[in-house]
């Protein structure tokens, strides 16, 4: 396994539309799920998506830590998870801020409005269909890393900009 280079924001490759998994069994998606899962466990971070490690394919790995779950929604934690040619579906109307940071814009957070809760669909390294409904952090995470695939990052969703900084000053000042 490998740690991979992260593509910090300005690089080209994280504006771009992604193309599908064509074979989600391949020795080589394999390696890169793996090798993805690795470098977001170095980086500490909760998910990470295929264009973050320059490589322009639609799927994406995350963890949702027990810390993160909220008792009274259909959030359970779970552990390294992998999602090959998503589908994500917004339920609901209703749009909830939430703090996010993104590994692509290091040392940075900002509040973002989302969905409260998402149908996703998928498949894993094995072509296993995968179909949930969640809510919470998990929603987050889901619609935050399935926005790369289509090339957008977390300010292109802000509404409120005095929500954004730097995660330090953001302690200082008590916001999050
Ligand atoms: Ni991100």
């Amino acid at each position: 396994m490998a740690i991979l280079k992260i593509a910090r924001m300005g690089h080209p490759v994280l504006l771009q539309k992604c193309e599908p998994v064509v074979d989600p069994g391949a020795p080589e998606i394999r390696r890169l799920v793996a090798d993805m899962m690795e470098t977001m466990e170095d980086a500490a971070g909760a998910g990470l998506a295929a264009p973050q490690v320059h490589v322009p394919l639609r799927l994406f790995v995350f963890r949702v830590s027990a810390g993160r779950v909220q008792e009274d929604l259909e959030d359970v934690p779970m552990g390294n998870t992998v999602l090959i040619n998503p589908d994500v579906e917004l339920l609901g109307e209703e749009r909830v801020l939430g703090w996010e940071g993104c590994l692509s814009i290091p040392g940075m957070r900002a509040a973002v409005p989302r969905a409260g809760r998402v149908r996703y669909r998928g498949v894993d390294c094995d072509a296993t269909p995968v179909e949930r409904v969640v809510s919470g952090f998990h929603a987050r995470v889901v619609q935050h890393e399935n926005d790369h695939l289509d090339g957008i990052l977390y300010p292109m969703r802000m509404r409120d900009f005095s929500l954004f900084g730097f995660n330090e000053e953001l302690v200082r000042a008590g916001a999050v």
